[in-house]
């Protein structure tokens, strides 16, 4: 009788401390997600006129926002686990500031900043691109169709979603404005040649989300980053332009990731753009090459 009741104590007293364990975690987590200042609110004026809303979709197009968003930016169900939000919608409800402080600054509407939503690729966007962006948001189709993907079932989704919170909770991870810092600078926005200058900017609000923030795989965080764009010192701008335009690389080979990301987004790059893109990597290609021990 004894033995059982010091069994049952033994119980309880394991169910608390596993339940101060998961609420410790869960306030830590919490507490990390809202201690990002809101950035200074954003005020340039957002466009109503078709040019701008179409250069809008230009850079929703070319900068991805439907790999993550979904086909119609209804929202998606992002490898089962996070489903992200349904942006024509939002665009309607929140202001612009809000809505370039997620794309900017990896801060949310409800002042919480996000985890996986890319704002070290967008950190760059100019203001006038930004606000393009917006209006497009803002005038697109609200799509009513359930998020595209599976939710997996809460009993495999909680141990991932209690083991990302602990790595925040013990600041081994951390949410996406805490990495911004790492974003470097732009350096030839005043180069003479307006194609670097151009080719510069497309490439670090672009291939940055996959190539690292510097194009050689730099990332901050842990994990396996696309390759060193080193690479592109051994494409002519022929060879580059069917990379943009098919997906095809100089090897022949089937780029599973690659091939699908330049079809959908880099396939809707101007000839200009192609141009731009080119005239900047490949001379950031030959520097790099030219500084390998
Ligand atoms: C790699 C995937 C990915 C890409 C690409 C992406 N997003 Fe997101 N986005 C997310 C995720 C995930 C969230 C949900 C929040 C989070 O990360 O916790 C989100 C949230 C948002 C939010 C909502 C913030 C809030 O207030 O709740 C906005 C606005 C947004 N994204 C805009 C964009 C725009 C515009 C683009 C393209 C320029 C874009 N996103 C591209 C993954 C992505
Ligand atoms: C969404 C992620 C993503 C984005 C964005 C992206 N890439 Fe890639 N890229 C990859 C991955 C991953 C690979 C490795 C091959 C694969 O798995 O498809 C790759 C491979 C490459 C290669 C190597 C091809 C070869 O010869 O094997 C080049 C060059 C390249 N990318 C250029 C670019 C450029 C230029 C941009 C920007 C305009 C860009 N990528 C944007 C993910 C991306």
């Amino acid at each position: 009788m004894r033995i059982l009741r010091w069994i049952l104590w033994g119980f309880g007293g394991l169910a608390l401390l596993a339940a101060a364990v998961l609420a410790w975690i869960y306030a830590a987590s919490e507490a990390h997600y809202r201690s990002f200042a809101a950035p200074p609110p954003f005020v340039h004026p957002i466009p109503e006129d078709a040019a701008a809303i179409a250069w809008g979709e230009h850079i929703a197009r070319t900068r991805g926002c439907r790999g993550c968003h979904g086909e119609a930016l209804e929202g998606e169900i992002m490898g089962g686990m996070v489903v992200t939000p349904n942006l024509p919608a939002l665009a309607r409800r929140v202001s612009p500031a809000a809505l370039e402080a997620a794309i900017r600054h990896g801060v949310g509407h409800n002042g919480r900043a996000l985890y996986s939503m890319p704002a070290y690729n967008f950190l760059h966007l100019t203001d006038a691109d930004t606000a393009a962006l917006i209006a497009y948001l803002r005038a697109a189709p609200v799509s009513t169709a359930a998020p595209a993907g599976a939710l997996r079932p809460w009993h495999e989704r909680w141990p991932a979603e209690v083991l990302m919170r602990l790595a925040i909770a013990r600041g081994e991870d951390a949410a996406m404005p805490a990495w911004l810092h790492h974003v470097p600078p732009l350096r030839e926005q005043a180069n003479p040649d307006p194609r670097i200058a151009q080719g510069e900017y497309l490439a670090m609000t672009s291939c940055n989300e996959c190539h690292g923030f510097n194009l050689r795989g730099f990332q901050p965080w842990a994990g396996e980053s696309a390759p060193d764009l080193i690479v592109l010192a051994a494409y002519s701008e022929q060879d580059f332009t069917r990379l943009m335009r098919e997906g095809a690389p100089i090897s022949g080979a089937q780029l599973e990731m690659m091939g699908p990301v330049a079809r959908g987004r880099f396939a809707h790059w101007s000839d200009e753009e192609v141009a731009a893109l080119y005239a900047y990597l490949s001379r950031f290609a030959a520097e790099a090459v030219a500084q390998e021990p």
